[in-house]
């Protein structure tokens, strides 16, 4: 993690139910950052529980977006499932986002790489784009925090794959102990980057490994398909 107080992501993935609030939904997606799409964070203390339930997010007002391939933003191949919902808070510690997709859960176990993921990307250095991960123009073998000075783009991952419904992610003791943004439960890593190609685990670069970062995100997630019965070992891994 780059220059930032610690933060939490509640996630809520293919949410059946749910009405969307839609303020500022992106009419063209854009690579831009000069867009008029805002989520703004209210000051709610004591409001959010991380725990994959979105009913303490109920009065917060989010915005809806479609959800379009990465590759190919085109409107007419947006997700047909649902829209996504982002909405965020804060308690004056920590900043929490709420991320909602509609439509029916239907990972199949073992397609690791069919599940859902998604991230956060958030602007560190002045000059880092939102169009390439920051932008910077370096190969691989190049790219340093020297020569990529100004791209820095800072970024929470959260593949749910078998990420047991409820339980956290994230940051824990043992990988913050061995100073990256690793998550060794493989759900929820905090990476850094300056391009598509130069992206880094905090603390884990190719030639420097820097043994005082930190994973300071923690994640859960929930589909309204599911009992709370169904969340049996519903305690934080980093326990
Ligand atoms: C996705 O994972 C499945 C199961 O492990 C594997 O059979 C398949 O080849 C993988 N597909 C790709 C594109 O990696
Ligand atoms: C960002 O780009 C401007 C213009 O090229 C440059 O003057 C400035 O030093 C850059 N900022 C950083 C942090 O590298
Ligand atoms: C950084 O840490 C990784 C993982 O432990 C290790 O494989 C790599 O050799 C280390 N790199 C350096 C330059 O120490």
């Amino acid at each position: 993690m780059l220059g930032r107080v610690s933060s939490l992501v509640t996630i809520l993935i293919f949410a059946q139910t749910g009405i969307l609030n839609s303020h500022h939904e992106a009419a063209h997606w854009s690579c831009d950052s000069n867009t008029d799409t805002h989520v703004q964070a209210h000051f709610n203390p004591g409001r959010i529980t991380l725990d994959g339930q979105v009913d303490d997010w109920k009065d917060i007002d989010g915005s809806a977006f479609s959800v379009l391939p990465a590759l190919d933003p085109d409107a007419d191949k947006a997700y047909n499932g649902g829209k996504m919902t982002v909405k965020a808070s804060h308690d004056g510690k920590d900043v929490f986002f709420m991320l909602q997709v509609d439509g029916d859960y239907t990972y199949s176990e073992g397609y690791s790489n069919k599940t859902a993921s998604v991230a956060f990307m958030f602007q560190i250095g002045e000059n880092a784009s939102y169009h390439r991960m920051g932008g910077c123009e370096e190969e691989p073998d190049t790219c340093t925090s020297k020569s990529c000075k100004g791209h820095e783009v800072d970024l929470m991952h959260f593949s749910i794959g078998k990420a047991i419904p409820g339980r956290l992610y994230g940051g824990n003791l043992l990988d913050n102990s061995e100073g990256n943004g690793g998550d060794r439960f493989s759900h929820l890593v905090d990476l850094y980057c300056w391009n598509p190609h130069c992206r880094y685990l905090d603390g884990y670069g190719p030639s420097v490994n820097d043994t005082s970062a930190q994973n300071d995100w923690k994640g859960t997630w929930w589909h309204s398909s599911l009992t709370h019965s169904g969340a049996e070992n519903n305690g934080s891994p980093s326990t």
